[in-house]
């Protein structure tokens, strides 16, 4: 087992600010870096801002500003998102960073100079908002097949990367490995993009001013997808004076993408670094979408009712833990999924207050009444407990099991399966009855096992929800564990633990009050 881990999100377009979908990706990959990093790896998490373009020249246009007064409001609203969200990403990138744009302008080079880059001219029908050039085949009722807007026929000078060339070692890549996942990503991609058949791409233009000058002809820009895709190769130093990150992490684990992005991600950018000689990622994810009503992005339902989706306001109300539980449990990590604050309501009440919470501060609670908060070693274990056990130790083999498979949802499903065994287990094993017939061992036995399952699911549980779940430890006198293998197994509580009950962790939200305060939020 390989012992770095390098994960990537998409660089965001800063022509907004951000929005709960970009929170996503972004939280997503944030669990998935915070656990391997518990399971003691060497772990780069990259993001950051995709910063060029028209569309970005237009909107600080539109506000009077240069465009990096413009972008770096943005960014430093989204580097303050990500602090609440507590996303512990090791670098940002943006691509009008110096470092970046001269990279690009010598991948740009080098590429040319191998002749994968060569100069002819574009003709073409083009849709400003979404920066690209389509074909008449691909429009939909003459339109932008993205955005539904009118396209305008444009041509010009430009360079071309010769993708057509890479057309079967793209398809022997995607048809033959586990490049691409989920699955069902591979035969949209073979049979929307590959087999129409792959043609020379433009990476170039002389109508975009706010991007990367070509180096050797400056009435160029690179356009988009050479500037932005290489931003995973630049931030490690790749053609820098120091590469040692380079050579340290790459080749990428995974890059997570939305599905929207699976195509410059799983046929452009494989054939760019064909193209460059560089060894190719592992694994590209293509996630679902986060669905508002019918509407991947909008702001305002079907209804036409405006909603609360900013993620700064959900986690100002609810905490971090409840937007990163829903972002992550709730949504079916490959598959699209549906917010609406009712589900995030009640996501937070069912796993945070009632399954997890409840559950911590009733253990707790049984201890001091039953055994005056001391707790001591387990002894004479019951067919039950020693069941119960085995399924805790094996369900926490599964979620490390589905990290490593990438599959974020169904870890943490798997751990709010761990914490209702031990809800079950309490109930089987019921200590106030067994209070009543005066059987102290017997409780202490009971409540220990129980602690100990609740801790070692709770160390599983600290990549996902960063703000409560550090803090029960101390319930037991016990540390905040770094690493999942300091709680791997039962046995870690000592003769005469004390234990206190601990602040209440999630106060139960009445869900009907709650919707109307945030209609009210959003309508006022
Ligand atoms: O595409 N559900 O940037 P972008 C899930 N700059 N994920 C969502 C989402 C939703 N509703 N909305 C956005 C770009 N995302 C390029 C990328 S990479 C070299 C260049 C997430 O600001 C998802 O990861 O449009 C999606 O791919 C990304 O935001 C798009 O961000
Ligand atoms: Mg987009």
């Amino acid at each position: 087992m390989s012992n770095k881990f390098y994960i990537t999100t998409p660089i965001y377009y800063p022509s907004n600010k951000l929005t709960l979908g970009n929170c996503y990706t972004t939280v997503v990959c944030d669990s998935l870096a915070r656990f391997n990093r518990m399971l003691g790896k060497d772990v780069f998490y990259l993001t950051g801002t995709d910063e060029h373009g028209q569309k970005i020249e237009k909107k600080a246009a539109a506000e009077n500003k240069t465009e990096m007064e413009y972008l770096n409001e943005i960014v430093a609203d989204t580097k303050e998102l990500w602090r609440t969200l507590d996303i512990s990403y090791d670098k940002f990138i943006r691509t009008t960073d110096d470092y970046h744009v001269k990279a690009v302008q010598r991948i740009f080079k080098t590429l040319y100079d191998k002749g994968e880059i060569y100069k002819s001219t574009y003709k073409g029908l083009y849709c400003t908002p979404c920066e690209s050039f389509w074909t008449e085949e691909q429009l939909i009722n003459g339109n932008c097949p993205d955005c539904g807007r009118p396209v305008e026929p444009m041509e010009e000078e430009a360079y071309f990367f010769r993708l057509s060339k890479y057309q079967d070692a793209v398809t022997d890549l995607l048809q033959n490995t586990n490049f691409l996942r989920p699955r069902t990503r591979v035969n949209e991609m073979i049979n929307n993009f590959i087999k129409p058949g792959l043609k020379d791409l433009c990476v170039s233009r002389t109508s975009v001013k706010w991007g990367v000058p070509v180096g050797f002809d400056t009435k160029h820009t690179v356009y988009v997808w050479i500037d932005a895709l290489p931003n995973y190769l630049t931030a490690l130093g790749f053609m820098q004076d120091n590469d040692r990150n380079f050579k340290k992490y790459w080749p990428a684990d995974v890059h997570v993408v939305g599905k929207e992005i699976v195509r410059f991600h799983s046929i452009i950018w494989p054939a760019i670094l064909m193209a460059l000689g560089v060894e190719l990622p592992k694994q590209v994810y293509g996630h679902g979408w986060l669905m508002f009503g019918n509407d991947k992005l909008s702001k305002s339902k079907e209804t036409g009712k405006k909603e609360v989706i900013d993620p700064r306001i959900l986690a100002d109300r609810y905490g971090l833990d409840a937007v990163r539980l829903f972002l992550i449990k709730e949504i079916v990590f490959g598959q699209d999924g549906p917010y609406n604050q009712e589900l995030f309501l009640t996501a937070f009440n069912t796993n945070l207050a009632n399954e997890y919470g409840n559950l911590v501060s009733r253990t707790c609670g049984m201890a001091q009444k039953y055994l005056d908060g001391i707790l001591h070693t387990a002894k004479n274990l019951t067919e039950t407990d020693t069941n119960f056990k085995q399924e805790i130790l094996a369900k926490r083999g599964e979620v490390i099991s589905q990290m490593e498979d990438i599959n974020p949802s169904g870890a943490m499903n798997t751990i709010f399966e761990m914490f209702s065994k031990c809800n079950k287990y309490i109930d089987d094993t019921a200590p106030w009855v067994v209070f009543k017939e005066g059987n102290l061992e017997r409780i202490n036995t009971i409540l220990t096992t129980l602690s100990e399952a609740i801790l070692i699911t709770n160390t599983l549980l600290l990549p996902f929800l960063t703000d409560k779940p550090k803090t029960i430890y101390a319930n037991w006198n016990l540390k905040t564990p770094t690493l999942i293998s300091e709680y791997a197994n039962f046995g870690f509580i000592k003769d005469n633990t004390q234990v206190t009950k601990g602040a209440n962790l999630y106060a139960r939200l009445d869900v009907a009050k709650e919707l109307a305060e945030l209609d009210a939020l959003a309508n006022a």
